[in-house]
């Protein structure tokens, strides 16, 4: 005996397609499918009921009920994209941004006064041909002091309150060791600037164990310390926005630069108040000098045929002088009544 289906292979997809076509969303798409193309779905019982077919009409009505079923798969598939753009379609709709909308002005957030800092000092050493250099906050021992001259045992190591890691790793106590990075992978002539973050095991009302600087370098051929002094003079003019701000230069030593200096930059202590500019008194600002032959060599460069200049300054300390910031240690308490006074708008305002 065979079951005959009640209706005929085109008949079926013709009805699957109009309701594939009809379905609104991916749901009802879906029980559609398991409806007509499911284990007990119409057109997989029509493929089951060919085994009760006899044996000579068998390949003609299979390839009636295949037919179908590839329409009804392919249908399906057509609706299932179209369905699945129109959601996109809506979602992009409705989620869409107006990036050209101005901020709230009720908005709250306010960029740290250490972004801000860098950010200037970035911008006059880029109108002044400096680029952007970086390195790791995790050093080794080679870059952080062996390749500035810092022979082992040497005391301007302890110097340096160093934080070690297991393995001998160190956290960078200054921005230096970026010069050697510098030097090593850039080609000649160079000048760049590297901000970044600095580590030393120390914590007291003006020392913070993390802290930031922007280390400075320039590679060149005949550089003398006439292009250092005018370098950093502009600098730190453009800096406080004092055009006939005094700075001076004190002799000092650092193991990778000779001869060194410290910068001092002329300022009044009248009334308790510290005010940058002309005064009677002086502020020890940052650290210069000349490139040591030793750098230059431990980096593969000619000290016969280049040299150079480096300094060093201290983030936190520029931003407390410029910005009247009494107390280090409020830079990392994350506290937002602090960050709403000290703050500064990120869109570029003050
Ligand atoms: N690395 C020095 C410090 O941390 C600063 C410095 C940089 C001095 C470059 C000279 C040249 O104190």
């Amino acid at each position: 005996m065979s079951i005959q289906p009640s209706v005929s292979p085109a008949e079926l997809a013709a009805e699957a397609l109009s309701a594939i076509t009809a379905a609104e969303n991916l749901e009802a798409l879906d029980s559609l499918r398991v409806d007509y193309l499911g284990k007990n779905g119409k057109v997989t019982t029509l493929l089951k009921s060919l085994g009760a077919i006899p044996a000579d009409q068998r390949k003609e009505a299979g390839q009636v009920i295949n037919t179908a079923k590839i329409q009804v798969e392919e249908a399906i598939a057509n609706r299932h994209a179209a369905l699945q753009a129109a959601a996109l379609e809506r979602q992009l709709q409705t989620e869409a941004l107006d990036m050209t909308l101005p901020v709230r002005p009720e908005a709250k957030g306010t960029l740290h006064p250490v972004p801000q800092v860098i950010e200037e000092i970035t911008q006059i050493f880029g109108q002044l041909g400096f680029h952007v250099a970086e390195g790791p906050d995790i050093e080794d021992d080679f870059h952080n002091f062996e390749a500035l001259n810092f022979p082992q045992g040497h005391p301007a190591r302890e110097m340096h309150d160093t934080f070690y890691l297991v393995g001998g790793q160190v956290l960078r106590t200054h921005t230096s060791p970026v010069q050697i990075r510098a030097m090593k992978n850039s080609p000649l002539p160079l000048r760049c600037i590297a901000p970044g973050n600095t580590y030393r095991c120390d914590s007291d009302q003006t020392h913070t164990p993390m802290f930031h600087q922007v280390e400075g370098l320039v590679i060149d051929k005949n550089i003398t310390m006439g292009h250092l002094k005018g370098t950093i003079i502009h600098f730190l003019q453009a800096f406080f926005g004092v055009d006939d701000l005094p700075v001076r230069f004190r002799p000092s030593f650092f193991p990778f630069t000779e001869p060194s200096a410290e910068v001092d930059i002329g300022c009044s202590r009248e009334g308790g108040k510290i005010s940058i500019g002309a005064g009677k008194d002086w502020l020890e600002i940052m650290g210069c000098g000349m490139v040591h032959p030793n750098v230059l060599k431990n980096c593969g460069i000619d000290p016969n045929e280049w040299n150079g200049f480096a300094f060093g300054m201290g983030v936190e300390r520029l931003a407390m002088l410029k910005y009247g910031i009494p107390d280090l240690r409020t830079f990392f308490d994350s506290d937002l009544r602090w960050l709403g006074h000290y703050g500064f708008t990120p869109l570029g305002g003050e």
